[in-house]
């Protein structure tokens, strides 16, 4: 079956983040959002078909998540990574962002010290501080272009007493999915200085096309008794506003740890919904994400194309995700200025890189899971703002 993510679509109005909070995040309601990580596609038909099946019921009571749910997880780890896990290795969580603040509390104590790799996704900054623990930075390398982590730099932070390391792989902003190499090289740190990894690969499914990704827990035995990993059907699907998502872990002794501090806040019930689409999504949707990945790697080759244009931005090409880190350093403005420049006068909406913390300044991240047509009118809007500039 061919899928048609040309298909345009109108989502103001439908309590969506991305569209429906514009006025708040950019102070217009009329740029072209391309900032939050969900995408302008509809979820795989196999998705929706489950959920109207479901809702024909009518009762939506209080809710257990069937066998099929952990199945359906295990076989699409198998099929997609190679990675065999057991159906009680899986752990549910309302959502990742819970699950990470929830690792701290479980596993550290106040004041303890917890290694994060900026540029990156920004809760995990309040994963930590939130909760009165202390931001180590392993700032990740630039060099040309090309990102990477600094290995010597994260020896020297690891020997400074850190509990925990924050992993996002693949990796948001950066857009890198870490070679078998540098995963290797990064749990042998940890190993050595006894430093609990959080692997967050809630973008896993969506390394693109040339790529691999590989899970950290399948580097070696020690390193999979020293790991939670972090999985859902949300990006990869679409999926966000249900509230569903997985930890995979095979170490018992930490299994039991974050159970008991997840079941202390009772909020694992889940909801019937983010269960039946979780089972459809792993279970039909594969066709679906080799499709999107392919059109998500066209929009990635048409920016890269249109950036031609303009000497003021270049993109860094991601490995994974349909966010591009854009280095807008050559403008030499500010992250305010940025995001004016970027709203008012090319009128999208992008998230900006500071937020991301340091390394982050001068970089904007743009989203690409948008059909083509409003990315080809992003871009001319945004390649004419950036001529004007360069004027
Ligand atoms: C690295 C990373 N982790 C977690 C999340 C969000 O997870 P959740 O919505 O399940 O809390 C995102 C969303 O963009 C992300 O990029």
């Amino acid at each position: 079956m061919e899928y048609n993510f040309d298909e345009p679509l109108k989502r103001e109005g439908t309590s969506c983040v991305k569209y429906d909070s514009r006025q708040e995040i950019f102070g217009k309601k009329d740029v072209i959002p391309m900032w939050v990580a969900d995408m302008d596609f509809k979820c795989p038909p196999a998705v929706t078909d489950a959920l109207r099946q479901r809702l024909k019921h009518e009762i939506l009571g209080y809710t257990v998540r069937r066998e099929e749910y952990f199945s359906s997880i295990k076989k699409w780890l198998r099929k997609r990574y190679e990675w065999h896990i057991e159906n009680e290795w899986i752990v549910f969580s309302p959502g990742i962002v819970p699950a990470l603040n929830i690792c701290t509390l479980a596993f550290t104590e106040p004041g303890d010290k917890i290694i994060v790799q900026p540029p990156v996704y920004f809760p995990f900054f309040n994963a930590v501080t939130d909760h009165k623990r202390k931001l180590l930075f392993n700032r990740l390398k630039e060099t040309n272009g090309q990102w990477s982590i600094d290995f010597d730099d994260l020896e020297r932070k690891a020997a400074q007493g850190a509990r925990m390391l924050l992993l996002s792989s693949p990796h948001n902003p950066v857009g890198r999915s870490w070679s078998k190499e540098e995963l290797e090289k990064l749990s042998r740190i940890c190993l050595d200085n006894n430093i609990l990894i959080i692997s967050d690969e809630i973008h896993a499914d969506l390394v693109l096309p040339g790529h691999r990704h590989i899970p950290l827990a399948k580097i070696s035995g020690p390193v999979a008794d020293n790991t939670l990993t972090c999985m859902a059907p949300s990006k990869t699907f679409n999926l966000a506003g249900l509230s569903t998502s997985s930890m995979i872990i095979s170490n018992p002794g930490l299994r039991k740890k974050f159970e008991d501090a997840i079941n202390s806040l009772h909020i694992t019930g889940g909801n019937i919904f983010g269960t039946e689409a979780s089972i459809a999504a792993y279970s039909f949707g594969e066709e679906w994400l080799d499709q999107l990945l392919l059109y998500i790697k066209n929009n990635i080759e048409y920016l890269v194309v249109r950036l031609k244009e303009v000497e003021l931005v270049s993109p860094v090409i991601p490995e994974a995700t349909y966010m591009v880190w854009l280095d807008c350093r050559r403008m030499k403005m500010s992250g305010p200025e940025l995001n004016e420049f970027f709203i008012n006068k090319a009128g999208v909406g992008l998230s900006e890189g500071s937020m991301f913390g340091p390394g982050g300044e001068g970089f904007m991240r743009i989203n690409l899971a948008c059909n083509h047509e409003i990315l080809r009118k992003a871009m001319d809007n945004f390649i004419n703002a950036l001529k004007s500039l360069e004027k």
